[in-house]
């Protein structure tokens, strides 16, 4: 049974570490994705602030180095040819979406370890241009909700919460998930991915994880905002994340529960996933929702209260997958969100129960990419890295445990 230790962290992140021209860069698993991905980088600075800060800075500005003239941040960059995932996107050396917007985060937090002012510095404008975009361009009507034009973007690219915009049935194959995703594509470079007319024609969804921490993220930018002494700046997202807040309640609440959304329309997506949870990260609920989405859905059996929770798929819902992607195994990302949102909240009791099977399932599996929630085997890539922010749940734990005594 392998011991999950910080060394042990250490050594897959050192065993996983890149350089290239001069940019450091973590691959999320040597052979599996042996290129850099966006949210997984900032996963990786968020763990590796623990171990080095400059080695989580370094991360950072290789992640925003290939940034788009719009402002938009790749979720892949092709630093060097792999053999796998050799997608064509229409762009040389990166892809032309984006992934969750958890930079501010990953950023916030490294500057919780380390005061660098200079970094901030020279990582504030790019950002800050990142958000800018997600606020303008990819909320096409104004309506203070950030699209997606494809599943990947979510982080979460073949999750049940896509199968109604894709047309694709609950019971399906990776294959025939993936692809449909690769048309989606050429779809995708057909209207060169002008936002608007992808959407309209191909993928109108409005993630619900996406807005939520897009929400958190926004937070997090006044922050940084504070700190570079710009009110006007501090002033606006703040502003911006109050618009989307009450935006999601606008289009995505129904009884106690809010929902991604699809169409012009505004039809919710009531498949039941991980992302019921997700309004706890950004406190969208009230201390009674919280409860009752605590009560009926995490903690229940048929749904999500599994031997190895959190499924990222209900177990009642018949898109349900153990040995599946993103439809059924529990994945140690969304367990850091919904482990932060029963923090929020004051459910220390589950919080730990979730870091408990978290790190069970590291001793039990390794360092594997996702989890069987029933018997806790570990699914897909090795060496893969996400399973190092096991010891960022230990130490907000501790830190929490610490404060309310
Ligand atoms: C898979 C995951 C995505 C992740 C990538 C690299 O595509 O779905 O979220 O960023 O692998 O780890």
């Amino acid at each position: 049974m392998p011991t999950v230790s910080k060394q042990s962290i250490l050594k897959l992140y050192q065993h996983n570490r890149r350089e290239h021209s001069g940019l450091y860069y973590t691959v999320p698993s040597p052979i599996s994705y042996p290129y850099q991905w966006l949210w997984d980088s900032c996963f990786h600075a968020i763990v590796l602030r623990y171990f080095d800060t400059k080695w989580a800075k370094q991360e950072l500005l290789s992640v925003v180095s290939k940034q788009f003239d719009d402002g938009m941040l790749p979720h892949m960059i092709y630093w060097t040819p792999g053999n796998v995932i050799q997608v064509e996107w229409g762009k040389p050396g990166t892809s032309s979406i984006t992934q969750p917007p958890i930079i501010a985060t990953a950023v916030s937090n490294l500057l919780e370890q380390d005061n660098d002012t200079d970094f901030l510095d020279i990582i504030y404008p790019k950002i800050k241009k990142f958000y800018q975009y997600l606020l303008t361009k990819r909320d096409v009507r104004g309506h203070h909700i950030i699209g997606i034009i494809n599943p990947d973007e979510s982080g979460e690219d073949n999750s049940p919460r896509f199968d109604l915009a894709l047309g694709l049935p609950p019971e399906q194959t990776l294959d025939e998930n993936f692809k449909r995703r690769l048309k989606l594509i050429q779809e995708n470079i057909a209207c060169d991915f002008r936002v608007k007319n992808c959407m309209e024609n191909f993928f109108w969804v409005k993630d619900l994880p996406f807005n939520v921490l897009m929400i958190k993220n926004l937070r997090d930018m006044v922050t940084l905002a504070k700190l570079m002494k710009n009110d006007e700046d501090a002033h606006y997202f703040a502003e911006q994340a109050q618009l989307i807040a009450e935006a999601l309640k606008q289009y995505m609440y129904e009884d106690g529960l809010y929902y991604s959304v699809y169409d012009l329309d505004y039809k919710k997506i009531k498949v039941k996933t991980w992302a019921l949870f997700s309004p706890l990260y950004a406190g969208l609920f009230s201390q009674e929702e919280a409860k009752a989405v605590i009560q009926n859905h995490l903690l229940n059996p048929n749904e999500f209260w599994l031997k190895y929770p959190v499924p990222t798929t209900a177990r009642d819902e018949a898109a349900f997958d153990p040995n599946g992607f993103w439809r059924g195994p529990t994945w140690i990302s969304t367990n850091w969100f919904v482990f932060q949102g029963l923090l929020n909240y004051g459910y220390v009791d589950i919080a730990k129960e979730i870091v408990k099977a978290s790190k069970s399932m590291l001793e039990k599996s390794g360092f594997r990419e996702r989890f069987n929630p029933l018997t806790g085997q570990g699914l897909g890539a090795t060496n893969f890295t996400w399973g190092g922010l096991i010891i960022d749940m230990e130490k907000t734990l501790a830190q929490y445990q610490k404060d309310h005594s």
